[in-house]
């Protein structure tokens, strides 16, 4: 049996697309996109060839028999569109960031538990080989014990506005710190826990026609006494980059999600070679992993186990960029929300 998919919003969604096509597992059955006629990127006659359909709301897509639903449409509409997908008794997959809020977030916690329905937060980082080698490293006690990580997000989203330019909207006041600094966030929740404390400074300076700020720094404090600093910005003039590295108690990594390998400095090998330096690993340049995430939602479904990066994951990350907005604009130090789940959730 192959599970039936559904997808809404079709940039981004058209790689969710083509690798439900694509996975032996699943097919494509539907697809939504509310400007499907002025959106001249979106290619429809590709999806109509592989047999999906293509409707007119979202009301129609959660009327279909798809049995997975995928909300990859502008941050401010996932909510709104998961909580429908779920009460039609569809299993969700939603982008990052899970929500701009997380008053917002909870909405859809609520929606998941009452549907009892299987629900993933595209945090594509967490599939990406660069960084799975990296936390699989760690794991294995290659660098010691952690200590200092520090995760970057920086993309120029001069280039990358949206369509219609919702990125930079005022009435949507899209933060950056979160909407495409999530990614650097959620990995260094990954590796490094769940932060208590955070404080960050964030300026305005590059995109100053946009809303919001464009680049921040956030310092944290992570469970056993590990620090980390998350740098985030939407404007600075580079190519695009998740430099992330990763300090032990006897090594070191670098990683990202564009390199063809990652590098480790390692204490053991230094003391028989007399000298520390960087040795690299290859591995596949992948950064935008949908394939993988689709695949390991159709593994939890057929072994029937929550997804790594679930609805919780998503709503702790977008808990830490709104603790890291919240100290920008006091200058203080802030506490993370804990996001527990309640007794039966
Ligand atoms: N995982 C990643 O690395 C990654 C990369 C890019 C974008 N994203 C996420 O994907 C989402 C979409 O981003 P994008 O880059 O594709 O944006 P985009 O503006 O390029 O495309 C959005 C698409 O959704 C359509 N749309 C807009 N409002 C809609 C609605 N209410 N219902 C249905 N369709 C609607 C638009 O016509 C457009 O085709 C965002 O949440 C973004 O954060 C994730």
């Amino acid at each position: 049996m192959k599970y039936k998919v559904a997808v809404a919003g079709l940039r981004m969604g058209d790689a969710w697309a083509r690798s439900a096509v694509e996975n032996p597992d699943t097919e494509l059955v539907a697809c939504y996109d509310k400007f499907f006629d002025e959106n001249k990127l979106i290619d429809r006659k590709y999806y109509r060839s592989c047999g999906a359909v293509l409707v007119n709301s979202m009301e129609e897509l959660c009327a279909s028999d798809a049995d997975i639903v995928i909300v990859s449409t502008p941050d401010h509409f996932h909510v709104e569109q998961s909580v429908m997908a779920l009460k039609a008794g569809k299993h969700v997959i939603c982008e990052k960031p899970l929500a701009p809020t997380v008053a917002d977030c909870r909405k859809i916690i609520a929606a998941v538990r009452e549907s009892g329905r299987f629900f993933m937060t595209g945090q594509v980082c967490r599939y990406a080989p660069g960084f799975r080698l990296a936390k699989k490293l760690c794991e294995s006690g290659r660098i010691g014990e952690l200590s200092y990580i520090e995760c970057e997000y920086a993309h120029d989203y001069n280039y990358s506005r949206g369509f219609r330019n919702w990125r930079m909207d005022p009435q949507i006041r899209r933060e950056g710190f979160l909407g495409g600094g999530c990614h650097a966030l959620d990995l260094a929740r990954w590796i490094a826990g769940d932060p208590a404390e955070v404080f960050a400074y964030m300026n305005h300076k590059i995109l100053t026609d946009w809303p919001t700020c464009d680049t921040g720094v956030a310092v944290a404090k992570f469970p056993n006494d590990v620090i980390g600093r998350i740098f985030v910005s939407i404007g600075v003039k580079r190519p695009y980059t998740m430099r992330t590295v990763i300090y032990g108690t006897r090594g070191t990594i670098i990683c990202d999600n564009t390199s063809p390998a990652i590098q480790i400095a390692e204490q053991e090998l230094a003391e028989a070679a007399g000298k520390i330096d960087f040795g690299t690993i290859p591995v596949n340049i992948s950064s935008h992993n949908v394939a993988s995430e689709l695949r390991e939602f159709v593994d939890c479904l057929k072994e029937n186990r929550q997804c790594p990066t679930d609805v919780w994951q998503g709503t702790r990350t977008v808990a830490f960029a709104e603790a890291a907005l919240r100290s920008a604009s006091s200058g203080k130090a802030e506490a993370v929300e804990e996001i527990m789940p309640q007794c039966g959730e």
